[in-house]
């Protein structure tokens, strides 16, 4: 088995990529839909119809740019969760059609378990075991990753993820979406240290992590404030949500014992976050390249090599919009 088509459609980035062992990443290609920042967030079937519109022509286009034909696809990795339901249907649809065509195995991947993986794909790639921390628009948390396949949740959020913490901060800002790069933008003009924001949880033990106070406080405060002062309030929360996860972090590798630590999901783009994490556990922390952190199809091919021992020739398109990561067990090839 040598080049996977991954084709990621759980939310609301249409990504499709192809993967090889030896290569690497061949040829990726990713579109963001726009059609949600006048909602404030990810409207599901809006969301549906625009992978329905643009998957096959850039499924065309990618072979086109690998200079394949589809002929040469020796499997098709999918995302089948969690996610959107009506949404993750399209690319698995279409994945489990095209292997069926091509009389090749389909092969279903956990979203999540992508991102955890997506480090590997750079150079140097953290060696297993390691802790990751997950922080995507959907996702936070924390899991010992002891190798391939083998995952023991830690720590994840009781209620917003951090993503979207982040989001619903930008929307009470009158910032666009997806919120966390333009809270991030605004917050480069802006004093971290001159309104105090709460660390949430840091002071209990345990690592799960909790978002919506902070933002009930960020909400508070900007009732408070005038205009001129949103950058301020835009660099202390991003300063706050990247303490409370390095400390989190940091409390992770004590507790597992482990060495290195990878950060993945939307969030992980988050340079303050990086910065936090380089200060705490400096030479320990392993990061996808920027353009990996948000969803893409890069990471689902490359899960799909990890799973290649799974795939199937049954036809059959289940999805599973709900999916805990720690279910997952590990083959062995
Ligand atoms: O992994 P992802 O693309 O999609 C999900 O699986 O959810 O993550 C999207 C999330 C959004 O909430 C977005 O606001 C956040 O990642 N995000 C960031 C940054 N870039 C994306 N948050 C903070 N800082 C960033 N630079
Ligand atoms: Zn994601």
């Amino acid at each position: 088995m040598q080049n996977i088509l991954g084709i990621e459609t759980s939310c609301d980035e249409t990504g499709v990529a192809l993967y090889h062992p030896e290569r690497g990443l061949v040829a990726d290609l990713v579109y963001t839909q726009a059609d949600h920042a006048a909602y404030g967030g990810v409207v599901p079937e809006l969301a549906s119809r625009d992978h329905v519109r643009k998957l096959p022509g850039m499924l065309r286009e990618l072979l086109d740019r690998a200079k394949m034909t589809a002929g040469d696809i020796d499997a098709v990795a999918y995302t089948a969760g969690p996610g959107l339901a009506g949404a993750l249907l399209v690319g698995a649809s279409t994945g489990v059609a095209m292997a069926a065509a091509l009389d090749r195995p389909a092969i279903a991947v956990h979203h999540m378990e992508g991102h955890l993986l997506s480090p590997l794909l750079e150079d140097p790639a953290p060696d297993f075991p390691f802790v990751a921390l997950l922080v995507s628009g959907g996702h936070t948390m924390l899991v010992a990753v002891e190798a391939f396949g083998r995952y023991r949740l830690l720590g994840e959020t009781l209620d917003d993820a951090a993503g979207e913490a982040f989001d619903k901060t930008a929307r009470l800002l009158g910032l666009g979406y997806p919120g966390g790069p333009e809270v991030a933008r605004l917050a480069e003009s802006g004093n971290r240290d001159r309104f105090d924001f709460p660390r949430p949880m840091v002071n209990r033990p345990g690592l799960d992590f909790s978002f919506s106070g902070l933002k009930t406080h960020t909400r508070e405060l900007i009732k408070r404030v005038e205009e001129t002062d949103y950058p301020d309030i835009a660099a202390g929360f991003e300063q706050a949500v990247a303490e409370t996860l390095a400390i989190k972090c940091r409390r992770a590798l004590k507790e597992t014992r482990m060495k290195r630590l990878v950060i993945a999901g939307g969030v992980s783009a988050n340079r303050r976050l990086r910065a936090e994490l380089e200060t705490r556990l400096p030479g320990q922390v392993y990061y996808p390249s920027l353009r990996m952190c948000t969803d893409n199809g890069a990471m689902i091919a490359h899960a799909g090599w990890y799973r290649r021992g799974e795939g199937t020739k049954d036809g059959k398109i289940a999805v599973k919009p709900r999916w805990p990561i720690d279910s997952l067990a590990s083959r062995n090839f």
